[in-house]
């Protein structure tokens, strides 16, 4: 039995044969699949391969008189839970961004209040022109979500960014996107669909109720910059995504949100608190100050451990030295000293990014911090590293270990949100 409907959006590059792989994925996990194409990707797949594998007429355009439904656009949007796009490329993407509709796909997207999924495709320095960046940012913000595409060779025969994310990690994140929006597929989800459909906005854009209103969460996010001298600092690979995920879904499940985000390369969530602490120093500083009014703490920032004992005034020169020492001092854990000032209720949750023993170190973290939650992770994991959209975590409870496949970090924070109820609730 079919569980979700996908409206399956191939665009015109190279890896739109692997939209069939895609395709196939879907239907053996149960889903139903309607496709549509631009008439640039039918140059590389034909709609027969897609029309003989779902049984039904794929649409490349609204005016063609062999399409059997006069209205196609709007019936196609209206009649899917979520609309992939695979491959994407920089032009869909840019009509998409822009509201353009000048052929079926795009006009279906302008029709559509399902949940978007978009897997980009294309030639690194198209991906990399801040044109299409721009694009996918303005899409973000839209609520759109991104399968990255991921580094390798390309069919242009260059190395770099732009080749598309495996089909596997594509079906698995459009899965779970659904599945963190409508909750679990089953039964249930029929009477959900029957509810998405009279009012569509209340999938995945605006998925949960507001089961956290009346709490203050209090966030950090991002990595933290140490200053050596007023030129150079010691920083990680945090984006942030991870603790700005956290932050979007506590404030779309109502809960008062304020950030104090250091160093961060993802985009914030829009209408949320933010406070920029870029040390550690500074960080640890901005939470105090906001802690007494929180009654959740959630610890995603990577904050240094250790920072120049002595930060130079003025720049550092080489003197012709062939090497030179820094001396580093232990920086305030933050998470812990929170801890230490717990006020009745607050609850804690801290992030243990490991390379190897994750639980066990998150365990000991936990014990040692007095934490309520724990998320671990395992850095090393394809996936699961900084920067990527995606994670691979344990979330570690007083009441048993929930261990989760890849999923976004959107779909982790909702996991993460419900575990904190359950805590609430215990
Ligand atoms: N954390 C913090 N303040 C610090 C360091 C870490 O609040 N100065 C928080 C992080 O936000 C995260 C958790 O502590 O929630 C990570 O725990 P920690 O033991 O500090 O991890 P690591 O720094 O990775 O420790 P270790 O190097 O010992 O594994």
């Amino acid at each position: 039995m079919a569980t979700y409907r996908i409206g399956l959006g191939v665009s015109g590059g190279i890896a739109a044969y692997k939209a069939v792989e895609v395709m196939r994925l879907l239907q053996k996990s149960g889903c139903e699949v309607s496709v549509a194409m631009t008439k640039h990707a039918t140059e590389f797949v034909q709609p027969l391969t897609f029309r003989a594998l779902t049984d039904k007429h794929v649409i490349v355009d609204d005016y063609d008189p062999a399409n059997p439904d006069p209205i196609a656009h709007i019936n196609f949007s209206q009649q899917i839970d979520l609309l992939l796009i695979v491959p994407a490329t920089a032009n869909i993407i840019a009509k998409f961004a822009n509201g353009v509709a000048d052929d079926f796909l795009s006009s279906t997207y302008l029709a559509s209040s399902a949940p978007v999924l978009i897997a980009p495709a294309m030639n690194t320095t198209m991906w990399e022109n801040p044109a299409t960046q721009r694009n996918i940012e303005q899409l973000k913000k839209d609520g759109v979500h991104f399968v990255e595409p991921v580094a390798g060779e390309l069919a242009c025969k260059t190395v770099g960014t732009g080749k598309l994310e495996d089909v596997e990690n594509i079906v698995r994140q459009a899965l779970e996107l659904l599945d963190a929006g409508t909750g679990r597929r089953g039964d249930a989800e029929k009477g959900r669909r029957r509810e998405a459909e009279k009012n569509p906005k209340s999938q995945i854009r605006n998925p949960k109720s507001k089961d956290l209103s009346g709490e203050r969460m209090l966030i950090t996010v991002g990595g933290t910059r140490e200053a050596i001298d007023p030129v150079r600092f010691i920083s990680n690979h945090s984006s942030g995504k991870m603790g700005f995920a956290v932050a979007e879904a506590g404030h779309a499940r109502g809960a008062n949100v304020t950030i104090v985000a250091g160093v961060t390369t993802a985009e914030p969530p829009a209408g949320i608190k933010l406070t920029r602490a870029f040390s550690a120093e500074e960080m640890h500083e901005a939470v105090m100050k906001e802690l007494p009014n929180a009654t959740v703490f959630v610890g995603a920032a990577a904050v240094a451990d250790y920072a120049p004992a002595n930060s130079a005034s003025s720049k550092i020169k080489k003197d012709g030295k062939d090497s030179m020492t820094l001396e580093l001092k232990k920086t305030p854990d933050i998470l812990t000293d929170v801890s230490a000032h717990r006020t009745n209720g607050l609850l804690i949750v801290g992030f243990a990014a490991e390379t190897n023993d994750v639980v066990e170190y998150a365990r000991s973290k936990m014990k040692k911090k007095n934490l309520d939650i724990v998320v671990a992770n395992d850095i090393t994991q394809e996936g699961a590293g900084f920067n990527t959209d995606t994670n691979i975590a344990t979330i570690l409870t007083p009441s048993g270990d929930v261990e989760l496949p890849l999923m976004s970090k959107r779909a982790l924070a909702d996991k993460i949100l419900d575990e904190v109820i359950r805590r609430r609730r215990s």
